[in-house]
Order: C-alpha cells, then sequence, then structure tokens
C-alpha cells in the first residue's frame, strides 16, 4: 500500500458511553465510574485527544448526563465542548485551532471539537445518534468504546491511516489464546473450533464515513460491533495488530486489572 501524507484532525472519532455497566455490577453508568479516581470516559477521551489525526470526538452520554459529561470533558479540548446540535463546521477541526489552550488546560492547543450527544437504549443506537452530530468535513470516522478507557493514541493512529490508506473498515484485532470449543444447550461439548482462524476484536474500529453511514442505514439486528454492519454489507474489513492495553473493562476483575496497568 502507499503512503499518504497524514492531514491533522482529518478524523471523528464516537465515543459511545451511554451503557449501565451491568456486569460491572451496581454503581454509576460504567463510563463514569472511576479508575484511579477519574471516570473511565476521561481517561478514554484524554488518549482519543492525544492522537494527533483527530479532529473532533462524539461522547454519546447516558441520556440524563450529558450536562455532566459536557462539564466532565470540558477541561480536556482546548475547543469548546458542545451539546448536539452541530456547531457551525467551520469551528470543527484541529488543524486550524480557533481558541488558544488555556494556561490550565492540560493539552497543548490544536486539541478536537469535542461534542457531547444523549446515547440510546442500546450500542447501535448510541453510536447511530453520535454519527449523525459528525460534522461534514470529516471523511474518516472512528467508533471507540468508552470501556476501552486505557486505549494508546498510536492505536488509534493505527486504525486511522488505514483507513486514511483505502480500507473502507478496519478493526485491531489480537490473536485467542484461550482453547474455544462450541458446546449444546445441556453444557456438552459439540467440537473445537479452530483457534488459528480465530481474532478477539478491539475498538477503535475505523471506517470512511460513507461505509458507516450505510451499515447504520442497513442494519437491521442489534450488532456488538460496526465492523458487523460493514460485513452485512459486503464491505471487506481489514485487520491491524490490536493493544492488550485496549482491553475492555466489563467485570470488575477488568477494572482491577485496568488499576494495575497505569
Ligand atoms: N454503550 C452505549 N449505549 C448503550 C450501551 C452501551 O453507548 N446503550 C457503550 C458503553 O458505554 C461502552 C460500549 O458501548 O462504552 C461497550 O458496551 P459494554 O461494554 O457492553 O458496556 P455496557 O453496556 O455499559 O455494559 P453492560 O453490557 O455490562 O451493561
Ligand atoms: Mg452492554
Amino acid at each position: 500500500m502507499t503512503a499518504h501524507p497524514r492531514v491533522r484532525g482529518d478524523v471523528a472519532v464516537l465515543v459511545p458511553a451511554a451503557g449501565m455497566g451491568v456486569r460491572l455490577g451496581p454503581g454509576a453508568p460504567k463510563a463514569l465510574r472511576l479508575l484511579r479516581g477519574e471516570p473511565l470516559l476521561v481517561h478514554a477521551v484524554r488518549r482519543v485527544a492525544a492522537a494527533p489525526s483527530v479532529g473532533c470526538i462524539v461522547v454519546a452520554a447516558p441520556s440524563d448526563a450529558v450536562d455532566d459529561v459536557t462539564a466532565l470533558l470540558g477541561p480536556l479540548v482546548a475547543s469548546p465542548v458542545t451539546t448536539a446540535p452541530i456547531v457551525a463546521s467551520e469551528t470543527c477541526g484541529a488543524a486550524e485551532p480557533k481558541l488558544e489552550a488555556s494556561s490550565e488546560s492540560p493539552l497543548l492547543p490544536g486539541s478536537p471539537l469535542l461534542l457531547v450527544v444523549a446515547g440510546g437504549a442500546s450500542r447501535q443506537t448510541s453510536v447511530a445518534a453520535a454519527l449523525a452530530a459528525v460534522p461534514a468535513e470529516f471523511g474518516i470516522v472512528l467508533v471507540h468504546d468508552a470501556a476501552r478507557a486505557l486505549t494508546p493514541p498510536e492505536l488509534v493512529e493505527t486504525v486511522a491511516d488505514a483507513v486514511r490508506g483505502g480500507h473502507g473498515a478496519v478493526i485491531p484485532v489480537l490473536p485467542v489464546v484461550d482453547t474455544i470449543k462450541e458446546v449444546d444447550n445441556s453444557g456438552i461439548v459439540v467440537g473445537t473450533v479452530d483457534r488459528s482462524v480465530l481474532r478477539a476484536v478491539q475498538t477503535p474500529q475505523g471506517f470512511r464515513r460513507d461505509v458507516l453511514t450505510s451499515a447504520h442505514a442497513a442494519a437491521v439486528d442489534e450488532h456488538t460491533d460496526d465492523a458487523g454492519m460493514a460485513e452485512k454489507i459486503g464491505v471487506p474489513v481489514h485487520t491491524v495488530p490490536g493493544s492488550e492495553a485496549a482491553m475492555k473493562i466489563t467485570r470488575p476483575f477488568d477494572l482491577a486489572i485496568a488499576e494495575l496497568l497505569f
């Protein structure tokens, strides 16, 4: 594949963060649960914002927490945090930042615009709500779970680069380390799956914008990831190496592991 010049700020990242975190146990919505004293969402957005390609971040927040999330994330960006409807497109994108970072800002000038929208009842509807808010100039859209709070900015860049290089849909993957067996309803093993052809899939998943829009428009059933919808409309999904640090925080054990990963 030929190398393509990187244009800073040509990528919008959707961050679904509206889930309740049932498997994590009782408490606040998962994205607002604390890891080392800060909400998972703050960790996730800080790392996404540190990726130079990212010009816009759209967070899908729990519908009753849009204002709280907007206030929470404000200090992370140099440009204003805005709830939908979308600001005028000329204020979006990091190539020509309109505001200087304040002296208190933890980020350099040029950090992305941040939009916060109300999420939906499912991950898929949350992603769709965030996608609808992406300003027109962003041709590359990544989808990244807030629950993968420690994902390194380098993985965001790797996925964005692969889309920029010509792939319509890109996912980060890791080899499967466990032996996987298929079982029947009574728990009896039916067969052993060939692990060498399996991959564990992470986020961020990257798409040409028209691919993601078409995939969501065509989706009938619920999918656990966006690449699944792209597959359904016949788009080849390219894989890139994932990162152990992009683990999804799902259960209390995962949160305990994440605490140790700093
Ligand atoms: N998500 C969302 N809107 C929903 C459900 C999930 O934006 N209605 C987001 C979550 O906030 C999370 C990501 O999708 O960042 C992946 O979902 P998951 O890990 O399943 O999180 P939860 O749905 O919150 O967890 P659980 O399924 O245990 O309730
Ligand atoms: Mg869920």
